[in-house]
């Protein structure tokens, strides 16, 4: 996949088809999260920061920032939020061993989730050798096994209304069209697009090979109406959720 051409084609609707993780952070854990390790001494990447949403959080509490990103038409609209102390570079970060200036926090949403695996180790050990040692980074990533719930939970609704899952439309599983290979490894479609999804003792493994010790592990949780067209009043936890992580160097 060729996500420079990709996220260049997505830049002008980018808004309107791009899933709002700051909005939708249901027990709103990002921000507590970036409070954490903010200081004003301290600087901070936004690794693949998009058209800046994480800004309003990441500049007034760090020293700098400096935002990454593969797409120019999104760096444009990045910069047209008019922060002084932030940054904006066109880096792809799966190329390996990225020469950047070292930071004390990294910050990365939903972007280490390419098809092309190999890409997601490259793009981690990007991230870890671009921190300070003690550095934080706090990533957000798509979970395996809340796509496989949530569909489970589609099930249970299907099941109210009398239809067995055997009968179930394909299409209301048109997440997983990849083959057996693709979804044990954990490529889900999301709009179309294979996405990498990850399970969490995944999450255990490919992290400290990429040089990082996790020092955090859970869920960002979002509405059901993030997965389901019209959830009934009674679905509650658990809620659909990506991975929050942190970790350190
Ligand atoms: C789902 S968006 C998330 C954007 C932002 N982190 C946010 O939470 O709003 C994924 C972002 O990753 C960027 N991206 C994709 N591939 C990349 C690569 N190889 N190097 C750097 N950025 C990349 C895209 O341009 C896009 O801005």
């Amino acid at each position: 996949m060729n996500e420079k051409k990709h996220w260049e084609k997505l830049a002008p609707g980018y808004n309107d088809e791009i899933f709002d993780v700051y909005a939708s952070d249901k027990f709103k854990k990002l921000p507590r999260y970036i409070k954490k390790h903010a200081s004003l001494g301290k600087t901070a990447i936004d690794f693949g920061c998009g058209n800046g949403k994480s800004f309003p959080y990441l500049a007034p509490q760090f020293r700098n920032v400096s935002g990454l990103d593969i797409s120019k038409g999104l760096l444009k609209q990045a910069a047209a939020r008019g922060y002084s102390n932030v940054t904006l570079q066109a880096v792809d970060l799966t190329k390996s061993a990225l020469k950047l200036p070292k930071a004390d926090f990294a910050f990365c949403c939903n972007v280490v989730m390419f098809p092309d695996l190999q890409k997601n180790a490259i793009a981690f050990k990007n991230i870890a050798r671009a921190l300070r040692p003690g550095g934080t980074a706090l990533f957000v990533l798509p979970s395996l096994d809340s796509a496989l719930f949530s569909s489970w939970r589609l099930i249970q609704l299907y099941e109210r209304e009398g239809v067995k899952a055997a009968d179930i439309p394909a299409r209301e599983f048109h997440y997983f069209k990849g083959n057996k290979r693709d979804l044990v490894q954990g490529i889900v479609y999301i709009d179309n697009v294979p996405t990498k999804h990850y399970s969490a003792s995944e999450l255990e493994v490919v992290l400290p090979q990429a040089g990082f010790k996790i020092t955090k592990l859970e869920k960002l949780e979002y509405d059901w109406n993030t997965e389901l067209a019209e959830p009934p009043e009674d679905f509650g936890a658990p809620y659909p959720w990506d991975w929050l992580v942190e970790c350190q160097v």
